[in-house]
């Protein structure tokens, strides 16, 4: 997408949910050098801070709102601080999302219940508690950051999985309620990507998901800045990990199938992956 397409954004609100590293702060990055007014939400305060700073952008323009969605007033107090500051929102990008993965057996209840509570109740929230705010303005975007996990069962990630098919089905009804409105409601779902999300936890990412190659942070910021832009319900990423998706969710047993020899292929990605960190070390930002 060129610069050019992206004026549309100039001052714009927009709010970004997961800010502070990753596709996050990558989406802001984009969306300060179009023009944006930021709102950045994330739970550690000093890191978003420091990020903020580092943004290319007049700061009375950015605003670094530390605040943990899991707690169920964040929602509210998010969205009126972000009026107060700006007087509106335009746009609202619910990323952040927890990942506690493994078999269902062997991860605790507590901590597979806490990823339904910020995956999905809390984005089910935010963007109820957004659309009187676009009304408001006439319209706006809402862009959920889902996952290819949302788009095909996926064994040793079943409750994230759940929590991501379950964020694209509330997206894609509630587009639909909204048909006409000016509101829009949009999804990326990428395959693996190379962030900490991933890098921190190799030994317990399924070799399924490391089977699909693996997009930058940069690349999904750049969807999330055209599902803004354009009107394209959902962009599922790689497009060829997308197809292999929707071919897994409509034939589980060619899916059973296929397993043994993607799981091969994803066990080689993640010995490189090994021993590249072997080199450098996983990241910690
Ligand atoms: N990386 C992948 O392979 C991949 C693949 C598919 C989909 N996704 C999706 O992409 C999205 C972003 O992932 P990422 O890879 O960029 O993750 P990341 O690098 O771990 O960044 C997550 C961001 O969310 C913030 N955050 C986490 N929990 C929060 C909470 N309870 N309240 C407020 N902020 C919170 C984090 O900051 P604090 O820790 O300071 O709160 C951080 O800024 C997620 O929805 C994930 O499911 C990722």
């Amino acid at each position: 997408m060129s610069t050019a397409d992206r004026s549309a954004l100039r001052g714009r609100v927009v709010v970004v949910v997961g800010a502070s590293q990753g596709i996050g702060a990558e989406v802001a990055r984009a969306a300060a050098a179009a023009g944006a007014k930021l709102v950045l939400v994330a739970r550690g305060a000093e890191r978003l801070q420091a990020f903020a700073a580092t943004l290319p952008a007049n700061p009375a323009d950015v605003f670094a709102l530390p605040a943990d969605i899991a707690d169920p007033t964040a929602g509210r107090m998010i969205l009126e601080r972000t009026v107060a500051r700006f007087g509106g929102l335009d746009v609202l990008i619910n990323n952040a999302a927890l990942h506690h993965r493994g078999p269902v057996e062997s991860v605790d209840p507590e901590a597979l219940a806490a990823m339904v509570d910020v995956n999905l109740r809390a984005v089910v929230d935010l963007t109820t508690r957004a659309l009187p705010h676009l009304r408001a303005r006439g319209g706006g975007v809402v862009v959920q950051v889902a996952s290819l996990a949302g788009c095909v069962p996926t064994p040793g990630s079943a409750t994230y999985s759940a929590t991501k098919f379950g964020v694209r089905a509330f997206s894609r009804a509630l587009d639909e309620e909204l048909r006409g409105s000016g509101i829009r409601i949009k999804v990326v779902s990428p395959g693996p990507v190379d962030t900490g999300f991933i890098l921190d936890d190799l030994d317990r990412v399924t070799d399924l998901t490391l089977s699909q190659p693996m997009s930058t942070a940069a690349q999904v910021a750049d969807a999330v800045i055209d599902a803004i832009l354009n009107d394209r319900f959902e962009n599922k990423m790689p497009g060829t990990s997308g197809a292999l998706t929707t071919l897994g969710y409509v034939a589980p047993g060619l899916a059973r199938l296929l397993r043994p020899l993607l799981e091969r292929k994803g066990r080689a990605a993640k010995a490189r992956l090994k021993a590249a960190q072997g080199g450098a070390g996983p990241r910690s930002d």
